[in-house]
């Protein structure tokens, strides 16, 4: 486990860095992100701080706050729906058109649902489209900016997703993808939704990783944190007051782990590949020390090597994934059709 004491001095340190650090926060107006981007403008000088979500309401509250904590940050809201692939493409043009680089692309944008599969415009399922196919949208738009970020000082240049990425073989599970329906379009479960976001992320970032050797890319669990991810769930709102005492040994506090998603997003215990040497870089998701892609735990330790999971990415699992999303893009983004 990484220490709160030393996530906090290294926290910290940025302020020492060159000002004016960019970071884009989807999911920012709540939760994990939003705690995340109020550790930011507390830490870093002069920070631009995008939030990307829905709610106007939540994002003011934000955006009063980061301007409390420290006057010299910016912060924007650009309010977006981003279950449709469309809208991610027009707020990452409104980006590209202000920006000439980025230092993060933090993301978390979810909800819990007992509800199956809700196909959207595009057709695509809702739930998968937020854990998954929207935050790679995001990677594959604003790569040129964090590219270019790398290029110059600060040069800080990386993509975090949290979500879970072993959630596919905890309790039993067999960690695989079934190939022959990426998209879950006829064997949806919520089950097998939840495996392959997972994994498909997992998948999807360390071939990024390979690729694009100036940036890093990190998949992070956050373990248990009260925030409004259960909101929509039937009597769970009621049953708040039992569930937070009889979880509190289990949760991590909203304020640490804020802390803590920062530490992942911007520690050098986490380089892009292209530097991936030095004594304190963590080993990567292929088991190679610095791999430029990480797979973290809660704690800001990489998990442990999966067998599952190696037998998947043995059977392909990175070009496959790869490709089919790309296919997912150029149908729906490029030539404006549902999927498949
Ligand atoms: N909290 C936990 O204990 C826990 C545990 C394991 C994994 N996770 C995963 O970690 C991630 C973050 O969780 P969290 O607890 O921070 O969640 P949260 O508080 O519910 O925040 C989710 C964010 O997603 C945004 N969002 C949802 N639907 C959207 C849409 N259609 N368009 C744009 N933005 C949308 C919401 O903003 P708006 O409402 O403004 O749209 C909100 O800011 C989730 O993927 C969750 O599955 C969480
Ligand atoms: C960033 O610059 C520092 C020196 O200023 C260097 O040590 C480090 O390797 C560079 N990192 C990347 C990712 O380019
Ligand atoms: C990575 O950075 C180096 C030098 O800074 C540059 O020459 C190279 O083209 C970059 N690679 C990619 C894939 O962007």
């Amino acid at each position: 486990m990484v220490k709160l004491q030393a996530i906090r001095a290294h926290n910290a340190s940025l302020k020492s860095l060159a000002p004016g650090l960019v970071g884009v926060f989807v999911g920012g107006t709540s939760g994990i992100a939003l705690s995340t981007a109020l550790a930011f403008a507390r830490h870093a000088s002069s920070p631009k701080i995008y939030l990307i979500g829905r709610s106007q309401s939540a994002a003011d509250n934000a955006i009063a706050s980061m301007k409390t904590i420290n006057p010299s940050a910016q912060p924007t809201f650009l309010q977006t729906d981003i279950s449709l692939l469309k809208n991610i493409d027009t707020v990452c043009a409104k980006i590209t058109s202000k920006e000439k680089r980025l230092n993060l692309l933090f993301m978390t944008p979810g909800y819990m649902t007992m509800k199956g599969r809700e196909e959207t415009a595009e057709g695509l399922d809702r739930k998968f489209v937020l854990h998954y196919y929207a935050r790679m949208r995001f990677v594959t738009n604003l790569l040129p900016l964090l590219s270019a970020a790398a290029q110059s000082e600060p040069n800080l240049s990386r993509v975090v997703s949290v979500l879970d990425p072993h959630v596919s073989v905890r309790v039993g599970g067999a960690g695989k993808l079934n190939f022959a329906d990426l998209s879950l379009k006829d064997t949806f479960t919520l089950n097998t939704c939840g495996a392959h976001a997972s994994l498909m992320g997992n998948f999807f970032l360390e071939g990024m990783a390979q690729r694009h050797v100036n940036t890093s890319f990190v998949h992070a669990y956050p373990s248990g944190v009260a925030t409004g991810l259960m909101r929509d769930i039937p009597l769970v709102p009621l049953l708040i007051p039992v569930l937070k005492i009889l979880l509190r040994p289990f949760m991590v506090p909203i304020e640490e782990s804020g802390e803590r998603h920062l530490f992942a997003a911007t520690s050098e215990r986490f380089p892009p590949k292209a530097h991936g040497e030095g004594s304190d870089v963590t080993v990567g998701s292929d088991g190679t020390k610095g791999s430029g892609c990480y797979w973290l735990s809660w704690d800001g330790q990489a998990f442990p090597q999966n067998a599952k999971l190696d037998r998947t990415r043995g059977e392909g699992a990175v070009e496959k994934v790869l490709q089919h999303t790309e296919e997912v893009f150029k149908q729906v983004c490029e030539e404006g059709k549902t999927y498949p």
